[in-house]
């Protein structure tokens, strides 16, 4: 399935290596690291590349400093924290191109590793441009990209190198999160269930339309329910509704129906009166939806029939909660699928940013098959969507 080469099938012993990794991590404003899922994902990539002897050129872009230098999007914290994990320095260079980083790149030593700074410090970065793209394959021998969370975007550090900088390989992350998440789509075992969530239809169409085919149960919660129980002539109050979509959520439906896809949607709420964390609420079924209420969960009873469908799936593809999880009265849905899938022996793949903050949350990270590391790159991928990151790498 995977056609392109990995790391295992080159020799770094003693080579330069730029290795792209996906080190876009929270950092607070004393410079903490919040998260570092990102940065340790990453490490059985870089310590292998230390194992085998090559010259380690860690490359990753921070937040988006518009093509400008900007101390609040430094490298430097990772390359602290990356030393404290690794138990050896990691050498913090003062750019990512020029004269200075060059020398800094021809003088590393054999299992030694530095981090350029901040890709997007140079416009060339995010318009991929070939001049800047040269500038730092030119700094190595050898092209690694692990950085599955940053694939969807073409530039010049994802992409361009890897045109000019062979052989281009991927990373051990990289083919881990491809695998997951390709092979979910291309060989699930079955019965093979998506769970997608989140506030807007318009976010998923694409979503849903590549995975009709392919699973057998999606099940829809989030604000983006909405619009579907609207496109079924459901009330739904004051709940977010896209109106310019209600006839394409139908189209869906009606897809899901000839295709045999069971489309679940849910049958009750945890109602609000306004958008508001301590907004007093009520569980209702949807013949009960109140004029001036709006959804913000997934009621009981359909926690109940999503367990079901879950403790039956062998396959389940996650993206998305189930209502506004970011407040506690509004967070059981979202963390009842969480549970159900830490309880259930399926394979569970959880692709997307909030999706995987709520595992994160409710601390069942171990008992989740694969939590992806990307947010719009698993995204773009359940889409259907090429991922130019890894559409530039070296073929098998
Ligand atoms: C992400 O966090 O999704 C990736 O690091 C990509 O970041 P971007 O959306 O700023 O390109």
């Amino acid at each position: 399935m995977f056609e392109k080469k990995s790391l295992r099938d080159v020799d770094v012993q003693g080579k330069r290596v730029f290795c792209r990794c996906d080190f876009n991590v929270p950092i607070d404003k004393e410079g903490k690291i919040t998260d570092d899922t990102r940065i340790r994902a990453a490490l059985p990539t870089i310590r292998y590349l230390l194992e085998q002897g090559a010259k380690v050129i860690l490359a990753s872009h921070l937040g988006r400093p518009k093509g400008k230098p900007s101390p609040d999007f430094s490298l430097c914290p990772v390359a602290t924290h990356l030393s404290n994990l690794l138990g050896q320095q990691v050498v913090m260079a003062p750019d990512c191109i020029g004269d200075n980083i060059q020398l800094l790149a021809d003088q590393l030593n054999n299992g030694r590793i530095m981090l350029l700074e901040n890709v997007r410090f140079h416009s060339g970065e995010t318009d991929n441009n070939p001049a800047f793209a040269a500038q730092l394959a030119g700094l190595a021998e050898i092209y690694v990209n692990d950085a599955f969370g940053t694939a969807h975007r073409a530039h010049a550090s994802t992409e361009g190198v890897a045109r000019l900088l062979h052989p281009a390989v991927a990373g051990f992350l990289m083919e881990k999160e491809l695998q997951y998440l390709g092979g979910a789509l291309a060989h699930p075992d079955r019965p093979f269930v998506a769970i997608l969530g989140g506030a807007k239809v318009s976010d998923k169409i694409t979503v849903i339309e590549n995975l009709l085919p392919k699973v057998d149960a999606i099940l829809i919660g989030g604000g983006m329910a909405y619009t579907f129980l609207k496109a079924q002539g459901v009330e739904v109050g004051q709940s977010l509704v896209e109106n310019d979509r209600i006839a394409l959520a139908g189209d869906l439906l009606d897809k899901a129906q000839k295709q045999g896809v069971k489309f679940l949607l849910p049958t009750d709420h945890i109602v609000a009166e306004t958008f508001a964390a301590d907004s007093p609420s009520t569980s209702v079924k949807n013949v009960d939806f109140p004029t001036l209420g709006m959804g913000l969960d997934i009621g009981p009873e359909t926690i109940k029939s999503f367990e079901k469908q879950i403790s039956t799936a062998k396959t389940v593809i996650w993206n998305g909660p189930m209502g506004v999880f970011e407040f506690d009265n509004f967070a059981r849905g979202t963390f009842a699928i969480a549970k159900a899938l830490a309880k259930s022996n399926c394979m569970s793949i959880i692709g997307g940013g909030d999706s995987v903050a709520a595992v994160n949350k409710s601390n069942l990270q171990q008992q989740m098959t694969h939590i992806s590391t990307g947010g719009g790159a698993s995204l773009e991928f359940l889409e259907g969507k090429i991922l130019p990151g890894v559409a530039a790498l070296t073929d098998k």
